[in-house]
């Protein structure tokens, strides 16, 4: 196959990338997007601040541009994310307690109603365990609800709509030797011995010097599919864009039969939260970087 999603169809796979609804006129972008790729995150414009700026008072513009734009392009789309310490409104920001547990279970809802029937997986939590060596939930207003605010979501998640994958999201969880790592593994052990309904989990994989990729990353999404959950690769970027780290990550995907898709967080490196980087698969003037072309031949090996 020529083209990364149709490659990663030859398995049952999806290929996708993060798209922002400001880029969607610039006709580069979207001949690329349009082209390469069958599914659709939206980078920014289904996050709790840009869905629910007023409490109460959802706006849906941005997230249905992208949405619409992925529709139109037979593309299907991931759902990003419904619970999160950060990118919330003002108004969320200054509530604790019950009044912040009852704010998220109605955004859970009110986004929820809104797209139900129409995504393939929701992001419903976001970045909750800490950095470091604890292996402990991270600190936030949320996390100060109490410790079960995150069953909770994925509870009021499946009630909202029982047809969409509800996925558990975080980044600097590849490497298995991680205190992190081994964090969310057991929640999500715990939450599958427990029925808390959870079927995925993904893996932002943003990796750079700091959080370099490590090949024991095939044994995390193997270990994480044998408690029953689908895995995926949900936030990629290579900070350099190592054309040999794209092949290892595409083929340790391809490597677990419940890896079910990999997204790249932008098209162009242009396009990047870390543009100065160069993490990303095509150059600033859409060209093809080595990097997709170790991609696409590995997919279409696997
Ligand atoms: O749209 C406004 C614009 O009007 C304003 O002039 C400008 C000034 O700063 O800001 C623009 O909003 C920015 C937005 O991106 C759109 O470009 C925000 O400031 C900026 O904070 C926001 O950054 C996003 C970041 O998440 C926010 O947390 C990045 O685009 C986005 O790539 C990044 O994505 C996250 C995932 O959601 C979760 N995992 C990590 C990943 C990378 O940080």
């Amino acid at each position: 196959a020529s083209t990364l999603g149709a490659a990663a169809a030859q398995s049952g796979r999806y290929f996708g990338t993060a798209i922002a609804s400001g880029r969607l006129g610039d006709s580069a972008y979207t001949t690329i997007a349009g082209r390469e790729f069958n599914m659709v995150t939206p980078e920014n414009e289904m996050k709790i601040d840009a869905t629910e700026p007023q409490q109460g008072q959802f706006n849906f513009s941005g997230g249905d541009q992208v949405y619409n734009w992925a529709v139109q392009h037979g593309m299907r789309v991931r759902g990003h994310t419904l619970a999160w310490h950060s990118q919330q409104p003002g108004w969320m920001q200054s509530l604790s307690g019950s009044a912040l547990r009852q704010a998220m279970i109605n955004h859970i809802n009110g986004v929820m109603a809104h797209y139900k029937g129409k995504l393939a997986y929701w992001d419903v939590v976001n970045e909750a365990f800490a950095d470091g060596g604890s292996g402990g939930r991270r600190d936030s207003n949320l996390q100060r609800t109490g410790n079960d605010w995150i069953e909770v979501a994925f509870r009021t998640a499946r009630a909202a709509d029982p047809n969409v994958k509800l996925c558990y999201n975080d980044y600097n969880i590849e490497n298995w030797s991680a205190a992190k790592t081994q964090g969310v593994y057991n929640m999500v052990k715990d939450f599958k011995s427990r029925g808390v309904p959870i079927d995925c989990v993904g893996f932002q994989s943003h990796f750079n010097s700091g959080s370099p990729y490590t090949s024991n990353f095939r044994t995390t999404l193997q270990s994480f599919a044998a408690l029953g959950v689908d895995v995926a690769i949900t936030e990629l970027d290579v900070q350099g864009a190592s054309a040999t780290t794209y092949a290892n990550v595409t083929n340790d995907c391809l490597a677990v039969s419940r890896c079910v898709g990999m997204t790249v967080w932008g098209v162009r490196d242009s396009d990047s939260w870390r543009s100065g980087d160069t993490p990303l698969l095509f150059d600033g003037n859409g060209n093809k970087k080595s990097a997709y072309t170790s991609v696409l031949n590995a997919l279409n090996a696997g």
